[in-house]
């Protein structure tokens, strides 16, 4: 099955890489030149665990190839996905521009029935309307096939997620698009969930919009354990072992972070709010994770009431490990606030590289750690790099000018942060 997908970005990269490693010939598409030549050369642009070595493979297997030309990939492919970005605009809506700007290409250059698959995640009632964006630019000359695939990739574990998913979402009631999407997915072997495109389109809000509200629910219950001296920690493993909970994602700290909860949870927020029908629980989810960095400040504040000429280090600058990305990081308000009061902040990252423009506020970046955290007043942690815990601590009370360890991801030993006399606290866990 001939297959083009349309966004080279996170999630269209990565799924063009697995669906050729399943044995499909596949075409990635996308309007920038630059990240086109460099996955030509088999060179990703972005960090993704086990990406590289496979796109090295696909595209020495010639199942994968990738073109800046839109006419010819769209008449040359059967099966069409959209994965360009939906980001947030204003007012929380999501922004369908690009998503726009793609039917319309599909439907400029369509030259017979094809299948197109939304893996883009767009609000309710979004994929009818691709379909009519395609029908209106092709001028009604071809039928389409309109699916709505959800993506569940977890950056960092993207890989992994998208060859082992938990279930496959498939939103369409057009048999010949159903039939496409057995075949491209004939090798998984999951759940599938097959519906009408709105209510994939739900699915996907909804699965996103519950996972932020465990990590916000957490965060709350961490603040009330912080009044009540508890270990909040132990609280998310007693709870996560009730298999009606489940453990993952009731991990207290600094909040959800990147591409997809916060836009996610905002476009549900306001498709409610349009629609009259408020979704309380949610907007309180917002709230929570919105003022999570203040509350820790705040913690920071007590030791330091002037954070003026101090030293911070702060340490980790991507939204989560094992990845590059740092859209809606919460180190970069926590930055800001940090050079607005005149603190002299020094930053370290596995592998994301700061940008000129906070390098030019005085913010400098280390490439080790042990360089990071040379005469700290201060040691904050905003991202659960696991080479954080793996520090060798003893060697950092040598290099600090004091002991205060704020860890913004619950994730050091607290105990063996005391033994080494580190004044240290998390969130409800210290
Ligand atoms: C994806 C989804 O599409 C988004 O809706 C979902 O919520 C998260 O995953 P992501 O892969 O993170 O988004 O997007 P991004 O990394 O921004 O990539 C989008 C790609 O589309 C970019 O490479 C961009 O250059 C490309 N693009 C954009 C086009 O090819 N055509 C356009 O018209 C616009
Ligand atoms: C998310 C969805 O999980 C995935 O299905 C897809 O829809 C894209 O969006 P992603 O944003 O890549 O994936 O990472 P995820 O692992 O979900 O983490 C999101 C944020 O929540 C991160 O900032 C992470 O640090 C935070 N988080 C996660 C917590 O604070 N606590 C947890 O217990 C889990």
């Amino acid at each position: 099955m001939k297959i083009l997908f349309i966004g080279m970005g996170y999630v269209g990269t990565t799924m063009a890489v697995v669906l050729a490693n399943a044995g499909h010939e596949v075409t990635g598409l996308d309007v920038d030149n630059d990240k086109i030549s460099s996955l030509q050369k088999g060179e990703l642009y972005f960090h993704e665990p086990g990406l590289q070595t496979m796109l090295m493979t696909q595209l020495q297997n010639k199942n994968l190839t990738f073109t800046s030309d839109p006419k010819e990939a769209v008449e040359t492919n059967d099966v069409l996905f959209i994965t360009v970005g939906t980001p947030s605009q204003q007012d929380g809506n999501a922004d369908l521009t690009y998503v726009k700007k793609a039917a319309q290409m599909i439907g400029s250059f369509i030259n017979k029935t094809k299948t197109v698959i939304v893996k883009s995640t767009v609000p309710i009632g979004s994929t009818e309307k691709i379909g009519e964006w395609i029908h209106e630019a092709s001028q009604g000359r071809f039928a389409v096939n309109m699916v709505m695939n959800p993506e569940f990739l977890r950056e960092g574990s993207a890989v992994q997620d998208a060859l082992n998913p938990d279930r496959i979402v498939i939103g369409s009631t057009n048999t010949a698009g159903l039939d496409d999407m057995k075949t491209i997915y004939k090798s998984w072997d999951c759940p599938i969930v097959q519906t009408t495109t709105r209510t994939a389109e739900m699915i996907k809000y909804s699965s996103n919009a519950f996972l932020a509200t465990k990590i916000s629910f957490m965060n709350e219950i961490a603040r009330l354990c912080d009044q009540l001296q508890v270990n909040v920690r132990d609280v998310s493993k007693g709870v996560g072992l009730d298999h009606r909970i489940g453990s993952a994602f009731l991990h207290a700290g600094l909040g959800y972070g990147g591409s997809c909860f916060p836009k996610d949870v905002k476009e549900l927020l306001w498709t409610a709010d349009a629609y009259q029908n408020p979704l309380q629980i949610l907007k309180e989810v917002e709230t929570v994770n919105q003022t999570q960095p203040d509350y820790f400040l705040g913690k920071v504040r007590e030791k330091y009431p002037s954070l003026a000429g101090k030293k911070v280090t702060l340490l980790g600058l991507a939204f989560k490990p094992d990845t590059d990305d740092t859209r809606e990081s919460v180190s970069f308000p926590i930055m800001k606030q940090l050079t607005d009061e005149k603190a002299q902040v020094i930053v370290h990252d596995p592998i994301v590289q700061l940008s000129p423009s906070w390098l030019a506020q005085g913010v400098i970046q280390h490439s080790d750690p042990y360089e990071a955290v040379k005469g700290a007043d201060v040691i904050i942690i905003c991202t659960n790099w696991p080479q954080y815990e793996e520090l060798d601590w003893k060697k950092v009370t040598g290099l600090v000018r004091h002991r205060f360890i704020f860890d913004g991801r619950n994730m050091l030993d607290a105990q063996e942060m005391k033994r080494l006399n580190f004044y240290y606290t998390g969130i409800g866990y210290s």
